[in-house]
C-alpha cells in the first residue's frame, strides 16, 4: 500500500519551469568554488542558499553561475540535476532554463556552456532514462541589445536539444516589451517561446507576451487573477501556466499554500502544471512541490492526474513522443492509484477549503528559506 504523500513522489512528472542554474547542489557549488578560488559568503554549505527576496536570491544564482568555468562543471551540475529530479520525484522529462548571459559575459565560450549541458543531460538519459531539452533564457536586467546577440550566438551553436527561448530575472523593473527583438529573432528561426510572467507584476504583461512576443506558454502567471479579461482569454486559448508552488511561496509572499494563487487558478478553469523552478536554492524538489501544494490544498487524485497530463500537454514535443508519454503517464497513474491506501484527500474537504484561522499549519506551509537547512 502507498501512502498519499508517497504517491506523490512517484507520480511520472514532467517539467517546464526549472532552471539549471538554480538546480546546483549546495555541496557542488561549495565544491566548484573551492576548484576554481571562488570566495563563498560563508564557509557553511548549509547557509549558501540563505536570502530573504528575489533580489538577493538572483545574486546567489549568479554566484552559482560563476563557479561553472568548464565544460566537465556544466556537465557535471546538469547530470546531478536531473539525477536529483529523478530520485525524488519520478522526474521523466524536463525542459530545462539555463541563463546563457550570466556564463558569457564572464568569458565563458557559448560552446562551453551548450555543449557541457548536454554531455550532462545525455549521460542522466543514458543511466536514468530521463530526457531533458534546453530553453535559453533572456535575463531581463540585460541590455536588449546583449539579449539579442544572445539569440544570435544561440542559434550559431545550436544543437537539436535545445529548443527554445525563454526570459527571468526580476520582473517588476523589467517589462517583457524591451526584448520584442530578441523574441523575434528566436521565433523567426524555430525556437518556442515562452516567459516567466506575473510573478510580481500585472496581468498586462501575460497580454505583451502572448501578442508582441509570441509566447506560447506563460511561466508563474499568478497576477492573471487580477484581470478577468485576461483570464478569460487565457482559459478560452487553452494557455498553459507553468507554476511554482515553493519559490514563490518564499520570495513573493504566499507561506501558506493553502492560500495560493494556483488554487484560484485551478478554479478559474486554467491549465495549471507544476514545477520546482530553483529546487536546490528553494530547498525543495520536484516530489515535494506535488506533496506540499496537493496537501495543503486538498486535492485529490483526478487533480494529481490533470497537472501531470497538463505537464504532457503542454511539453514542446513532437506528436508521436507526446503520445507515448500519455499513455506511459496513464498507465503508471492508474497502477499507483491502485496501491494507494483509503488515506487520501479529495473525498472529504475539497480544494478550495483550506484551514481556517487558528488551525494549525498544514503539511504545505513553507517557511523562509533562512529557516531551513540545505537542500
Ligand atoms: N531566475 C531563476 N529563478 C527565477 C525566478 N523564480 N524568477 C525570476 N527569475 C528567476
Ligand atoms: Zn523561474
Amino acid at each position: 500500500m502507498l501512502t498519499y504523500e508517497e504517491y506523490l513522489r512517484r507520480v511520472p512528472k514532467v517539467e517546464l519551469h526549472c532552471h539549471f542554474e538554480g538546480t546546483v547542489r549546495a555541496s557542488t557549488f561549495a565544491d566548484l568554488a573551492r576548484r576554481h578560488n571562488v570566495e563563498l559568503p560563508t564557509e557553511e554549505v548549509g547557509k549558501l542558499y540563505e536570502y530573504d527576496t528575489i533580489y538577493e536570491f538572483l545574486k546567489i544564482f549568479a554566484m552559482v553561475s560563476s563557479t561553472l568555468i568548464v565544460r566537465e562543471d556544466f556537465a557535471r551540475a546538469a547530470y546531478e540535476s536531473l539525477a536529483d529530479g529523478v530520485e525524488l520525484g519520478n522526474l521523466r522529462y524536463r525542459e530545462m532554463f539555463f541563463n546563457p548571459t550570466l556564463h558569457t559575459r564572464r568569458g565563458i565560450p557559448m560552446a562551453t556552456c551548450i555543449d557541457g549541458l548536454i554531455d550532462g543531460i545525455s549521460d542522466a538519459e543514458a543511466d536514468f532514462g530521463v530526457r531533458c531539452r534546453l530553453i535559453a533564457d533572456v535575463y531581463r536586467q540585460d541590455d536588449p541589445a546583449v539579449a539579442r546577440q544572445m539569440v544570435e550566438e544561440v542559434l550559431e551553436h545550436r544543437r537539436p536539444e535545445l529548443i527554445g527561448l525563454g526570459m527571468d530575472g526580476a520582473e517588476a523593473p523589467d517589462p517583457p516589451e524591451k526584448f520584442v527583438e530578441a523574441y523575434r529573432l528566436a521565433g523567426r528561426n524555430g525556437l518556442r517561446l515562452t516567459s516567466h510572467a506575473c510573478e510580481d507584476a500585472p496581468a498586462q504583461n501575460i497580454v505583451t507576451c502572448l501578442d508582441q512576443l509570441g509566447c506560447e506558454r506563460i511561466d508563474h502567471g499568478y497576477h492573471v487573477l487580477e484581470s478577468p479579461d485576461v483570464t478569460a482569454r487565457c482559459r478560452d486559448e487553452g494557455i498553459y501556466f507553468t507554476c511554482c508552488p515553493t519559490s514563490t511561496a518564499v520570495v513573493y509572499g504566499w507561506p501558506d499554500l493553502s492560500a495560493h494563487p494556483i488554487k484560484d487558478m485551478v478554479g478559474a478553469g486554467l491549465r495549471v502544471m507544476l514545477n520546482s523552478d530553483d529546487p536546490t536554492m528553494f530547498h525543495t524538489d520536484i516530489g515535494q512541490e506535488y506533496m506540499r501544494l496537493c496537501t495543503a490544498l486538498g486535492y485529490g487524485t483526478d487533480q494529481v492526474r490533470k497537472f501531470v497530463l497538463a505537464g504532457v500537454e503542454a511539453a514542446w514535443l513532437d506528436d508521436g513522443e507526446r503520445a507515448a508519454m500519455r499513455s506511459s503517464f496513464t498507465a503508471q497513474l492508474d497502477a499507483l492509484e491502485a496501491e494507494l491506501d483509503g488515506d487520501r484527500p479529495g473525498t472529504a474537504p475539497g480544494p478550495g477549503t483550506g484551514p481556517g484561522p487558528g488551525t494549525a499549519p498544514e503539511p504545505g506551509a513553507v517557511s523562509p528559506p533562512s529557516g531551513r537547512g540545505a537542500a
